[in-house]
Order: C-alpha cells, then sequence, then structure tokens
C-alpha cells in the first residue's frame, strides 16, 4: 500500500512509456516488501536541470537515466562513481543529501555474462560496436582485466574507444575490421562474443552482422538488442552450437544492479526477469 512514507523511485528520459524498468522493479521491491514505488518521469532534454533539482527537493531516493540524458545528467550530480566517469555516461542515481552516479549497463553485462560462462573477465571477448552501450560493456570488462577486441563498422570509432580504454585503464585492446571473414578469424580464438550495436532491433528483425558460419559451439554470445527477444544473431548462434544470452537479461541484471545500489538488498531476479519478458509480450 502507498503510504505517507513510502520512497520514490523513478526513471527519468524521453521516450519512457514502452519502458520494462517500472514493471520489473514493482515486481521486485513488492515480492521484498520494501515500502518503495518506482514511476517513470518523462523529460525533455531542454528541460534536464530543472528535473533534478525537482527531484532532490521531493524527497525522491533513486532513479534510472535513459536517453537522451545519460551523459549530460553527469554536471548535476555531486559525485560519479570511477567507471561510470570512465565511461562517460550515468545511467543510476542514488540521491540522499548528495547526489551519486553510477553506470549499471557494464555491470549487467557481466552479470548476465556470468550465468553462462565462468569467471568472463578472464576469457578473450569480442564486442562488436564503439556506441554507448559497447563504451559501457568495454570499460567495465576492460576494468576487470579481460581481453578484448572491438570491431565497428566504423572502424575510427572502434580505434577511439581503444585508445580511450587503454588510456584510462592500462589495459590493451585490439581492433578488427568488420567483416565476415576477418570476425570469424578472430571469434576462432574467442570465448565471448558481444553484439552492442543496434542490428537485429525491431522492426529489422532480419538483420545480423554474424550468421552460424563465423561462429563455433564454444562460444558465448550475447546481445544487447531485446526487442526482439530472440535475435537473429542469437539464433545464429545456437545453430552453431553456442551458448547464448539475450538482451533481457542484460537489462534484468542492470536493473538487478540498480535496486541494490537504491535498497542495498539483493532483489529476486526470477521475479524481475519474470515481469520483464511480461512487460516486453504487453507493450510490443
Ligand atoms: P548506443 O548508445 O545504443 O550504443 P549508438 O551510440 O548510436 O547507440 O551506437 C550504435 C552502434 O551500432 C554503433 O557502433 C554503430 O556503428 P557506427 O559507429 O558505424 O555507426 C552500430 N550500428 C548501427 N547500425 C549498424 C549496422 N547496420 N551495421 C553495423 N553496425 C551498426
Amino acid at each position: 500500500m502507498i503510504t505517507g512514507n513510502t520512497n520514490i523511485l523513478g526513471l527519468i528520459g524521453d521516450p519512457v512509456e514502452h519502458s520494462v524498468s517500472p514493471h520489473m522493479q514493482n515486481s521486485a521491491l513488492e515480492a521484498m516488501d520494501l515500502d518503495y514505488v518506482y514511476v517513470a518521469f518523462k523529460v525533455p532534454k531542454n528541460r534536464l536541470s530543472e528535473a533534478m533539482k525537482g527531484l532532490k527537493a521531493l524527497g525522491i531516493k533513486g532513479i534510472n537515466v535513459t536517453i537522451p540524458h545519460k551523459r549530460r545528467i553527469m554536471k548535476h550530480i555531486d559525485e560519479i562513481d570511477e567507471t561510470a566517469k570512465k565511461i562517460g555516461a550515468v545511467n543510476t542515481i542514488k540521491i540522499s543529501e548528495k547526489t551519486k552516479g553510477y553506470n549499471t549497463d557494464g555491470r549487467g553485462a557481466l552479470r548476465a555474462l556470468k550465468s553462462e560462462a565462468e569467471k568472463p573477465e578472464d576469457k578473450r571477448t569480442l564486442i562488436l560496436g564503439a556506441g554507448g552501450a559497447a563504451r559501457a560493456i568495454a570499460f567495465t570488462l576492460a576494468e576487470k582485466g579481460a581481453r578484448i577486441t572491438v570491431s565497428n563498422r566504423t572502424p575510427e570509432k572502434a580505434k577511439e574507444l581503444s585508445n580511450e580504454i587503454t588510456q584510462k585503464t592500462g589495459k590493451r585492446v585490439k581492433n578488427v575490421e568488420q567483416s565476415k571473414e576477418r570476425l570469424k578469424t578472430v571469434l576462432k580464438e574467442s570465448d565471448i562474443l558481444i553484439n552492442s550495436t543496434s542490428v537485429g532491433m525491431h522492426p529489422k528483425d532480419d538483420e545480423t552482422i554474424l550468421k552460424s558460419a563465423q561462429m563455433h559451439s564454444g562460444l558465448t554470445v550475447m546481445d544487447i538488442v531485446y526487442n526482439p527477444v530472440k535475435t537473429r544473431l542469437l539464433r545464429e548462434a545456437e545453430k552453431s552450437g553456442a551458448k547464448t544470452i539475450d538482451g533481457l537479461e542484460m537489462l534484468v541484471q542492470q536493473g538487478a544492479s540498480a535496486f541494490e545500489i537504491w535498497t542495498g538488498r539483493s532483489p529476486p531476479i526470477k521475479t524481475m526477469r519474470k515481469a520483464a519478458r511480461r512487460s516486453m509480450e504487453e507493450t510490443q
């Protein structure tokens, strides 16, 4: 029941209407009988500063931050976690006397990988993409000591990201051209493949950068795309005998990580997974 004591958590972004986070977070809060609610706030680009002041003034306890605010929000926060600082983007904020920003996208990816691969940080990983999602994943894995190769359609961006990672974490990152032949060669020597591009996202469900012929049964393949849940890449990976992790799992794990930051408690992952899946089915 919502009372005068109920704590508020939320999401700021634009658009937020199709977010699965409210359903996913509320199901976990309810299951644990915590006196919190999680709501979505649609905040346009030009009202971010006002929104941050409002959140603090209203005593809201924590928020997730999504497009288009993940980078710009940083100048409105008192303290930023080291990894989030390196990534250059924040997706979770804990609000108390002071505000502290985190990035749980990379942590979510790592936690999702742990469900299928033992010690993913010790594995050889090929990351497709060099955008915001790739940055979060690559920095988080590099900090944990992973051996990473980055491949992007625009190779200059992969090079820039790799150089930045080396500069900030001291870890060397390799690059490979995004051609099927070159990727196949690198994959032979890899344990993990992560698609952190938008390729395969609805309505272009049939697109994939790689097919089964380039993959193998020793791989664990993770896709950040969660609409559809089973992307073409994951279907191709299954055909090659590889293990797969879908984007919904990463979404759930980044949400679980945010939940821990706000409440100091570990949420019931199964409940969150079920709620995220149901919410996806209802809103798509
Ligand atoms: P996000 O923040 O979700 O990562 P982004 O910063 O726009 O979004 O990055 C999108 C990523 O998907 C980029 O790596 C992009 O490659 P480019 O840097 O060459 O644009 C990649 N991407 C998008 N469409 C693609 C396609 N059709 N083939 C290959 N890569 C694609």
